[in-house]
């Protein structure tokens, strides 16, 4: 049902990157886990036919062949020799690559803690002393060839970040720290998925990763470190709307482009507050993504939806049909006009 959603020619293109197709590497890391993936299968596929052959020898074969395979030496080599080489090698190979995935950092990489929770993905960008300077959810914005390191944790049960364009794959584990590489050779949008069943809407935990050129990259940074200052208060005149629907009363018109004052006092009033952080606002909760950055975000629900005005308000008014069990209550009771201002409102906040 999903890939007929999301995939190619579904309801939905996947614009934003999701869900994010498996061996198809955009970076050195994903590189290293795509070439052994492929090796693994080769082997795989090797092995399988030597074996057919010898069935094949066995019962069929002439009778010389068939003494040979069935002395002592054939098992002392196929039986025993060649299969604890070759999975000692490719043993050996392995565990050296994933390890060089996770190599601890070297000082100069930025650094970004992610945090799986039930059921999407805290984002904090961290300064050089380990303190957080950007608060995000569900998207991860890197520069192209450089390498990000990424602290893994978990906030409940355990969660698997998984961006397979990128990265290895690794758990997030309650109470521990796991480190991650990640890197893109090319600008882009690229999907992730938690990748280990964490209950619920667990096939709904989404995530993107956006690779830039290093200078917007750059840019993009400033930006959010620049958001500080607080949004228009509720008793500031709401801006006039841009492009006048023809036809409309002056009230009409703001009621269809979405009356941003109105939205933050429904917002506070509602108790969004109580879960969702919004910088230079009494809105402070911790429980649920923080909503800062949201107008900028590209998706809503943690990767499962494009954001913009339409989906921002069936979220809110009913997550629950959109992402059956999260934890945020559909607030089905607002009327759409009430959406629209909230919805307004928080796509003023960039
Ligand atoms: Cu989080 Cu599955």
């Amino acid at each position: 049902m999903l890939k007929d959603l999301f995939g190619t020619g579904g309801v939905l293109e996947p614009i934003w990157g999701w869900p994010p197709p498996v061996l198809d590497p955009a970076g050195p890391y994903a590189e290293r886990v795509t070439l052994l993936a492929w090796v693994l299968f080769a082997m795989g596929v090797v092995v399988t036919a030597i074996i057919i052959a010898a069935l094949y020898v066995a019962a069929k074969g002439p009778k010389e062949w068939r003494q040979k395979l069935g002395g002592e030496k054939a098992i002392w080599i196929g039986g025993i020799a060649f299969p604890a080489v070759v999975l000692t090698a490719l043993l050996i190979w392995g565990l050296t690559l994933t390890a060089s995935l996770s190599s601890a950092i070297t000082g100069t990489e930025p650094r970004v803690r992610v945090t799986g929770e039930m059921w999407w993905f805290r984002v904090q960008y961290l300064g050089e002393d380990g303190e957080v300077l950007i608060e995000d959810a569900n998207e991860l914005h890197l520069p192209v060839g450089q390498a990000v390191v990424l602290e893994l944790r978990s906030a409940d049960v355990i969660h698997n970040f998984w961006v397979p364009h990128l990265s290895g794959k690794k758990d997030m584990i309650p109470g521990r720290t796991l480190l991650l590489r990640i890197e893109a050779s090319e600008a882009g949008r690229f999907g992730g998925v938690c990748a280990e069943y964490c209950g619920g809407p667990h096939a709904l935990m989404g995530f993107v990763a956006v690779a830039h050129d290093p200078a917007e990259y750059r840019s993009w940074v400033a930006a959010r470190l620049a958001r500080s200052a607080p949004p228009a208060p509720p008793e500031q005149a709401p801006q006039p709307v841009s492009t006048p629907l023809p036809g409309l009363a002056p009230q009409r018109q703001l009621a269809v482009a979405g009356n941003t004052a109105q939205g933050r006092q429904l917002f506070m009033e509602s108790g969004c507050g109580a879960c969702h952080r919004v910088e230079g606002t009494e809105a402070n909760g911790l429980a649920g993504p923080d909503l800062t950055h949201i107008g900028s975000r590209l998706t809503l629900g943690a990767g499962i939806l494009p954001n913009h005005r339409g989906t921002l308000v069936g979220w809110i008014g009913d997550s629950q049909s959109i992402k059956p069990g999260n934890r945020m209550p559909s607030y089905d009771r607002l009327s759409a006009e009430q959406l629209n201002a909230i919805a307004a409102w928080l796509e003023q906040q960039r």
